[in-house]
């Protein structure tokens, strides 16, 4: 069974303790944190993931769409994140980064854009907790998933399975029922899914009927 991350990025943050409470069955709760540099979009600063501490019980997952992480990961690892994903193309500095969510206390994860190679995880597999596969250009929810990421979740199974390493794979946009067996297919231990939640009339059913998907 796969763990099911939704994103609230697409939710009605007008009402957002209810919005929460409809995907208490899933296993993470994504927030997608935005710096308006990194990606054109402005979202969620530190405080909102202590305000969201407290209305979920849910493991809160920090997806950090910003530049120059090292000023970050601190607050989010304070505020109450259990995993903190940085992403490949917003540093030179990637070890000393993954110390540095470690030494916060958090999971540490690396995310990929589209069109960033695997490469760039040879020397870093071992001490990586996930790799998140970004399957839209990050920024937006309800976007369309780019279908020549697909192979590339088939090479990292392939790249973490002959490694021996624990890393899991989470895939990240673009997710609907159309696609959803096949991303799963591929080798995905995790899903991040928002549009497809949010817009169903019954998130909480959406939730359990992604988690228990047949492949
Ligand atoms: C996009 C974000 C995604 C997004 C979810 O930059 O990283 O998490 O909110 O995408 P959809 O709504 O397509 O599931
Ligand atoms: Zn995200």
């Amino acid at each position: 069974m796969i763990e099911l991350a939704p994103s609230i990025l697409n939710s009605d943050l007008a009402n957002i303790k209810q919005e929460v409470a409809k995907i208490s069955k899933a296993d993470w709760l994504h927030l997608d944190v935005m710096d308006g540099h990194f990606v054109p979009n402005l979202t969620f600063g530190p405080m909102f993931v202590s305000a969201i501490r407290t209305i979920t019980s849910l493991p809160i997952e920090a997806h950090l769409m910003v530049d120059n992480p090292e000023f970050l990961i601190p607050l989010y690892g304070k505020e109450g994140s259990s995993r903190i994903i940085i992403h490949a193309e917003a540093s030179c500095h990637l070890h000393r980064l993954i110390q540095q969510i470690k030494e916060a206390g958090c999971q540490a994860g690396l995310a990929l854009n589209p069109a960033t190679s695997l490469d760039c995880l040879e020397y870093l597999l071992p001490d990586l907790d996930l790799v998140l596969l970004m399957l839209v250009n990050p920024g937006f929810g309800g976007q369309k998933l780019i279908p020549e990421v697909i192979p590339k979740i088939k090479r990292l199974r392939k790249m973490i399975d002959t490694a021996g390493c624990a890393c899991k794979i989470e895939v990240d946009g673009g997710i609907n029922w159309e696609n959803a067996a096949l991303v799963i297919d591929s080798g995905v231990d995790v899903i991040v899914a928002g549009t497809l939640i949010y817009s169903d009339p019954h998130p909480e059913a959406a939730v359990m009927r992604l988690k228990n998907l047949k492949i």
